[in-house]
């Protein structure tokens, strides 16, 4: 299964999927990383990895379609059939998620439906929450509201900053991640009527990782 991975920033979920494939963990042929920023730190993990590279920068697009429609058309050169968002900064429209129904994967640093959107470190520890994390979930319509795959839980600790925070579910991230997709890629997950489906049953619920 061929699968794209697109980002924006420094790319340590890239890594994981990088380090997973590496090592036989993760039956997945990494075909594309593509940044919309051409700084991305992503980049050269891509490229020491031996890894196909494009940049789409989206201030050269001022409409989202358009922009929308140039990533479509450089994925397709491509052909994947998985699209991996990891930590790619823009909302994306339909024209995007139409084209690739089903197949594209996101993850989120919250346990949503907590905290969509951004700032969801500093959010949770404002709620004085117990627990934190990151989800894994199909990418619909609605923003950060596909339905869930997986998610990983992790403490809040006394004296934790929006930083230490995040590296924390950072570390959790780069575990939940690649498992989701590795279910995919062996045909165990699928994104159908609305739902995910794991083994032909809906997914009521995410996964746990602990
Ligand atoms: C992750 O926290 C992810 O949940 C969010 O953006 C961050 C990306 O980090 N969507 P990295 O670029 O993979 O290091």
């Amino acid at each position: 299964m061929r699968a794209a991975v697109l980002i924006s920033g420094s790319g340590t979920n890239l890594q994981a999927f990088i380090d997973r494939t590496q090592a036989g963990e993760l039956d997945l042929d990494l075909c594309l990383v593509l940044s919309n920023k051409p700084d991305a730190a992503g980049l050269e993990r891509a490229r020491n990895a031996g890894i196909e590279v494009e940049c789409v920068e989206h201030r050269d697009y001022p409409a989202r379609e358009d922009f929308d429609a140039a990533l479509v058309a450089t994925l397709d050169r491509y052909h994947p059939d998985l699209v991996i968002l990891a930590g790619f900064m823009r909302i994306l429209t339909p024209v995007f998620i139409d084209h690739f129904a089903g197949a594209i994967l996101n993850i989120h640093p919250s346990l949503l439906p907590k905290y969509p959107g951004l700032d969801t470190h500093q959010r949770a520890l404002d709620a004085g929450d117990k627990w934190h994390g990151s989800t894994v979930h199909f990418v619909t319509e609605e923003l950060d509201g596909g339905p869930p795959v997986i998610q990983g839980r992790v403490p809040v600790k006394a004296g934790d900053t929006a930083t230490t925070l995040a590296a924390r579910v950072l570390t959790v991230e780069h575990r939940i991640y690649p498992e989701a997709a590795a279910l995919y890629a062996a045909g165990r997950l699928e994104y159908r009527d609305g739902h995910a489906w794991l083994d032909d049953q809906i997914l009521d619920k995410p996964l746990q990782y602990t």
